[in-house]
């Protein structure tokens, strides 16, 4: 039966694993834009959502014709969606909208480039035609990210009755870096994108940005949807028996010592290094810090199968245990990293910190700086990066840190450690709030209105 709505994103709600006798089983999709689009399309019973087989199990599944209610997975061949994903959507556009480029030495747009880009635009045609074969006359179509840009213009080429929404969850790039790219495939990524009735971001900076490459013509079609927290789906979450007991065992490790605690994925953009180094900084320009704070970073695995990905969570390992050398002593490790992606622990770590570091370079939104105010148990000092898309709604009652400045961010960590506890709870309340008012089924429900306008 065709879809009324329909949502299409890289990253489906659940992948496979093969077991060693063969079996598939499937487990839930990682990540931000997974964690809010599932929340808000288990509201939508009817939707359908359209995603890439990321590995092997994934193809084996759709080989075998396995599938969930509601979802269907693209075959896509390995070595297409290799460039499309790692060569494309990872190391040129994500690197673009987050200011990642090492410009003495990237980017570089050769032959081996275009070649890429032919199998980017490849990928998003996979989308396009599966898209067009599920849809209803007149159905609404939700587009995510920018490893679909191309995919609104080539629906609308299409199927010219559809509603498309596109949702961009990175930055949008400033001018400069978005000149970086071959005039073409500018060209062809917002034309892309404009192919949509309503394109969508995070932030107004991010869609300013975006109006000022595509023209102050289109500026009415460029929207803005922040999206938040569910409050009550993530205390329920939150205050479940096994992360209480997870909360036992890291208490234990850390005593009654203060907490400065951070969850990212291991990636460039979320400055884990400089976080380290500020931490670092902390202890020697505040001795007395010594022995009464202990540092809580998860930094889970991301994008292994890039080597610069792999090089970072190396030394971000490096950097910590060199730390934990300098510092340390027999009863006290001063950083705790945790490299698995364990979101009991994580959850366990937001209910008892006393700091939350969030210090991106740029970020489209950070939902942990949204999430940790609302599941903390006595209150939290955000540190919070002027680069995340989060510090628009809550820079009021965050300690904003220019994420550069290692000195900057060492002398809020003191602040944050330091706020009296009224204050600290007062603001909690004030996040939190901010950081609720558009949970991820209004967030989903808004684009679907804005699509019917
Ligand atoms: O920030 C954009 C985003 O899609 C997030 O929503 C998500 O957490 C992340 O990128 C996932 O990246 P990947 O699918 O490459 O692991």
């Amino acid at each position: 039966m065709a879809s009324q709505v329909l949502v299409a994103a890289n990253r489906g709600p659940l992948s496979y694993a093969l077991t060693d006798d063969g079996t598939l089983s499937a487990r839930r999709g990682g990540g931000g834009l997974v964690s809010g689009l599932s929340a808000a399309l288990a509201r939508q019973p009817e939707a359908l959502w359209i995603c890439a087989a990321l590995s092997e199990a994934d193809r084996e599944a759709v080989r075998r014709g396995v599938s969930e209610p509601g979802v269907r997975m693209l075959d896509i061949d390995p070595t297409m969606y290799d460039d499309a994903y790692n060569g494309i959507a990872n190391s040129v556009l994500w690197f673009t909208h987050h200011h990642l480029y090492d410009v003495p030495r990237e980017p570089v747009f050769d032959a081996a480039f275009r070649r890429r880009w032919e199998s980017y635009t490849a990928y998003n045609l996979a989308f396009a035609r599966a898209l067009a074969q599920e849809a209803a006359p007149g159905a609404a179509v939700l587009v995510q990210d920018y490893h679909l840009a191309l995919v609104p213009g080539q629906l609308r080429e299409l199927r010219p009755d559809l509603r498309i929404a596109h949702f961009t969850h990175t930055p949008w790039a400033s001018r400069e870096f978005l000149d970086m790219l071959p005039e073409d495939v500018r060209e062809q990524l917002v034309r892309g994108m404009l192919g949509a009735d309503v394109v969508g971001f995070h932030t107004r900076a991010w869609a300013d940005a975006f109006v000022a490459a595509a023209g102050p013509e289109e500026a009415g079609r460029v929207a803005v949807f922040p999206l938040g927290v569910d409050a009550e789906e993530l205390r329920g979450l939150a205050y479940r028996p096994e992360v209480d007991e997870k909360l036992a065992a890291l208490r234990a490790e850390v005593g009654d010592r203060k907490t400065i605690v951070r969850v990212d994925r291991t990636e460039l953009s979320k400055n884990i290094l400089r976080g380290l180094l500020a931490y670092r900084e902390l202890l020697t320009a505040h001795p007395e810090w010594r022995d009464r704070v202990v540092h809580l970073a998860s930094a889970y695995p991301s994008r292994q199968d890039l080597k610069v990905y792999r090089d970072y969570t190396a030394a971000v390992s490096e950097l910590a245990a060199e730390i934990n050398a300098e510092f340390g002593t027999e009863g006290w490790q001063p950083v705790l990293v945790s490299v698995q992606d364990d979101f009991t622990r994580s959850l366990a770590a937001y209910r008892m910190a006393d700091v939350a570091l969030v210090n991106p370079v740029r970020d489209g939104m950070n939902l942990v700086a949204k999430e940790i105010p609302v599941v903390s148990e006595s209150g939290v000092s955000l540190v919070l990066s002027t680069g995340a898309g989060a510090h628009e709604a809550l820079q009021a009652d965050a300690l904003t840190v220019n994420p550069y400045d290692v000195s900057a961010t060492a002398t809020a960590l003191h602040e944050a450690l330091s706020l009296p506890g009224e204050d600290r709870e007062a603001r909690t309340k004030r996040l939190s709030a901010a950081a609720t008012t558009l949970p991820p089924s209004a967030w989903f429900e808004a684009q679907l209105s804005a699509l019917t306008r």
